[in-house]
């Protein structure tokens, strides 16, 4: 089997990573990839047309997509209509993602539990609506935003900042229209789940660490770090998770006629009152699918193919018990202003303390050596028999990676003990 894996960052990495386990699996290329992707062959284009033809000329099997960006660009569609295999929703149901109002009114629809909202087109009823909600108040561009769209405004002036700085253009079109919502309390869960839209399996729990700061505090980010399982998501959690968000959204999707054949990740609040959508992704999370896959003992490339073939329900995953930690190592500043082509070094010894290291921002300069070239840089992640444990075997290996200009937080998964 010949794979394509869209996208470049630590996600795209363990993908690669674990489906070059599989016997069915000859070769992987990766685009763009990073070339300390060995498991891949990198090709150097992100144009979806070439892509296709990459794919058509090269006879992939199956073509891979991480971001959301090309999914919900219509990668799925085009593919299709040239009868390239491909893994991920079409254009239509990548709009879960692409829009915080049609993810919303997707939800009504189907009596999938989520925060009450009021989406605004222009400033005036921004302004207006984010009165009329007790704070703290949730803001969200509605577009696409990259992780940076959404704000948690406690104070009135806040609020009306973040409705400002989406009307201002601070994230393009994205924040053309807005989505006002009702601030959630409780501790939040990634659920992540592969269908076919007829079948679904969720995968195993985990849980990311948004804020920048230790302590969730701090600015919103791609994501500090990962974990699973997560405690959180305890059986009686399980189950209304399986009933009030998982079969309805797959039952909506059959009603809208969406093709779905790919990875559906519900951030959800664990409130008092049991779980609660507050967004949906399309796509693997990053960074929890570098915590989720070195837990999963069956062949990747198998699921996947099954479900771009609509034969989902033939499969059943296996999964190990222990736990798996992932902590990023970001650039100093990050998500502000950082620093590319720092040099880091001591990775072999952070592998050979028993870590996997997933490359996700990173370059290679002219001595071959390896740099830093993003602001999420490097991802590593241990597994252990005790949360505690996977947490040591971890920080023993962040700590052996030599790169001064790294910032990392010190208390990924440590919520997770609590419990
Ligand atoms: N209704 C809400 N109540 C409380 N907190 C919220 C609410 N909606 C969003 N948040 C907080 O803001 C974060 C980002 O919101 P959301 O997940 O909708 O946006 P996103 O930018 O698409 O994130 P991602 O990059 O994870 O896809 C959430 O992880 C959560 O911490
Ligand atoms: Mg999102």
């Amino acid at each position: 089997m010949k794979i394509l894996i869209i996208g470049s960052g630590g996600r795209e990495h363990a993908l690669a990573w674990k489906l070059a386990q599989s016997p069915r699996v000859e070769k992987i290329y990766c685009a763009p990839g990073n070339p300390n992707i060995r498991e891949a062959e990198c090709i150097d284009t992100d144009n979806l047309e070439e892509l296709a033809d990459f794919a058509a000329v090269h006879q992939i099997d199956l073509t891979v997509v991480g971001p959301e960006a090309p999914l919900c660009e219509g990668i799925v569609d085009l593919f299709k209509d040239r009868e390239l295999p491909i893994f991920g929703p079409d254009s239509k149901a990548a709009l879960l993602e692409g829009s915080k109002n049609f993810a919303k009114e997707f939800m009504l629809r189907h009596g999938i539990p989520t925060a009450s909202y009021t989406c605004c087109h222009n400033r005036k009823d921004a302004l207006r609506e984010v009165q009329r909600y007790p704070l703290p108040v949730v803001i969200k561009a509605d577009g696409l935003a990259a992780g940076k769209g959404v704000s948690v405004a406690t104070t009135a002036a806040e609020a009306e900042e973040a409705v400002n700085a989406c009307f201002s253009g601070e994230f393009g079109s994205a924040g053309e229209t807005v989505v006002v919502e009702e601030c959630l309390i409780g501790e939040e869960a990634s659920i992540i789940a592969l269908t076919d839209g007829r079948s679904i399996i969720p995968l195993v729990s985990s849980q990311d660490h948004k804020r920048a700061g230790e302590n969730d505090t701090g600015p919103n980010t791609g994501g500090m770090g990962a974990y699973s399982p997560a405690p959180v998501v305890n059986s009686g959690i399980w189950n209304r998770v399986e009933k009030e968000i998982i079969q309805p959204f797959l039952m909506g999707c059959q009603e809208e006629h969406f093709d779905y054949r790919g990875i559906i990740y519900a951030g959800v609040m664990i409130t008092e009152n049991g779980p609660k959508v507050l967004e949906f992704n399309v796509r693997f999370g990053d960074p929890e699918t570098q915590a989720i896959l070195p837990r999963l003992k069956s062949d990747l490339s198998e699921a996947m193919q099954a479900a771009v073939e609509q034969r989902l329900h033939e499969i059943s995953l296996e999964w190990d018990n222990r736990h798996a930690v992932c902590v990023v190592l970001a650039a100093d500043g990050y998500p502000g202003k950082y620093q590319k082509g720092e040099v880091i070094k001591g990775l072999e010894k952070a592998e050979n303390a028993g870590a996997l290291i997933f490359h996700a921002g990173t370059g290679k300069d002219s001595q071959g050596q390896v740099i830093s070239n993003g602001g999420r840089v490097l991802g590593i992640t241990a597994l252990g028999e005790t949360l505690p444990e996977a947490i040591e075997k971890a920080y023993t290996a962040v700590n052996a990676v030599d790169w001064p200009g790294a910032y990392f937080r010190r208390d990924i998964a440590r919520r997770g003990c609590d419990q």
